[in-house]
């Protein structure tokens, strides 16, 4: 089977972190690159960690750094979740900080007109995508889809009514589901499904080699500032999510609906629109993550862990 090409546009972030570790493992996706956002941490941070995690399992891909701000609104980070460092909990080593010279946007540009059928996957804000599709319009024509980590059929976590990728830049997330291209989102109301319990973490922990060992000591980070942020019992693996439905499209089932993004400034800017029972009767224009196999995401993440295993 043909491997599917990606760009990975992340914002580590532990559950960014996992998301890089699936797409480096997976025999099924070719990671072409991966673009750093603002979002959990700063530009900085981000870029550090994206870079780290991404040689940690020895991937030599080219790495971009993208903006240090949003479009429009004021930056927002998330340090009560994933740290000071945004990738609390895990000591990397220092890694030469070789990363690619162009910006991020440029990154994803070139990629996308050299290759055929690349799949943009994003789990961050999406103000990098938003750019490039800007800059070069072309890219729209090109991209065979975009998996976005993003918005909610129900509640937001910054807001009542947003989630935190699309609440960092809404602008940026209009941009991109009204560019035309192909949108799969995977919102809270799947993500929320995919709990890392303190069993699901001894049981990669059994693994033993040093991706486990780094799976193990993130999440356990990630877990204590989810509970006391959210007050639930264990955090959700929220990316990890698109790049799985690409591995075995029978995990995460999509329904076809209208969705739109609110650009408002007000009490529900950023909130993903979904019009669940085609209320409004306007375009089916996005494919909205609606049910995901939990026990099959599991055992999808326990594998790429184990291709580590020398
Ligand atoms: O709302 C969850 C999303 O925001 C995840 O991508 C997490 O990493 C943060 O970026
Ligand atoms: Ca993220």
């Amino acid at each position: 089977m043909n491997k599917q090409k990606i760009i990975l546009d992340c914002d580590p972030g532990h559950d960014d972190a996992v998301a890089i570790l699936l797409a480096v493992a997976s025999p099924k996706i070719e990671l072409l690159g991966i673009t750093v956002a603002a979002g959990n941490q700063t530009i900085e941070k981000t870029a550090k960690n994206a870079l780290n995690v991404a040689r940690f399992v020895k991937s030599n891909v080219p790495i971009a750094i993208g903006s240090a701000e949003p479009l429009v609104r004021d930056r927002i980070i998330c340090e009560q979740v994933h740290g000071e460092s945004g990738l609390d909990g895990f000591a990397f080593p220092n890694y030469p900080q070789d990363f690619d010279k162009r910006h991020a946007a440029q990154l994803m540009i070139d990629l996308i007109m050299a290759n055929d059928d690349v799949i943009m996957v994003t789990t961050g804000p999406l103000t990098n995508l938003a750019l490039a599709m800007k800059l070069e319009p072309r890219i729209c024509q090109r991209i065979k889809k975009v998996v976005v980590m993003g918005g909610s059929t129900d509640n937001g976590n910054t807001s009542p009514a947003a989630e935190f990728n699309i609440m960092c830049d809404a602008e940026a997330a209009y941009i991109v589901f009204n560019s035309g291209v192909e949108i799969y989102m995977c919102g809270l109301n799947i993500t929320r499904k995919v709990l890392v319990y303190d069993g699901i973490i001894n049981r990669m922990a059994k693994i033993n080699n040093e991706v486990s060992d780094m799976f193990v000591q993130l999440m356990r980070v990630f877990n204590e500032n989810q509970r006391k942020t959210f007050q639930i019992p264990a955090a959700p693996l929220h990316d990890p999510v698109t790049i799985v439905s690409l591995i075995d499209e029978s995990v995460v089932k999509f329904t076809k609906m209208n969705v739109t993004i609110d650009i408002n400034h007000g009490p529900s800017y950023g909130r993903t629109n979904c019009d669940v029972f085609d209320y409004l009767k306007q375009e089916k224009n996005v494919y909205v993550a609606m049910h995901i196999d939990v026990d099959k995401y599991w055992d999808i993440v326990e594998s790429a862990i184990r291709t580590f295993s020398k």
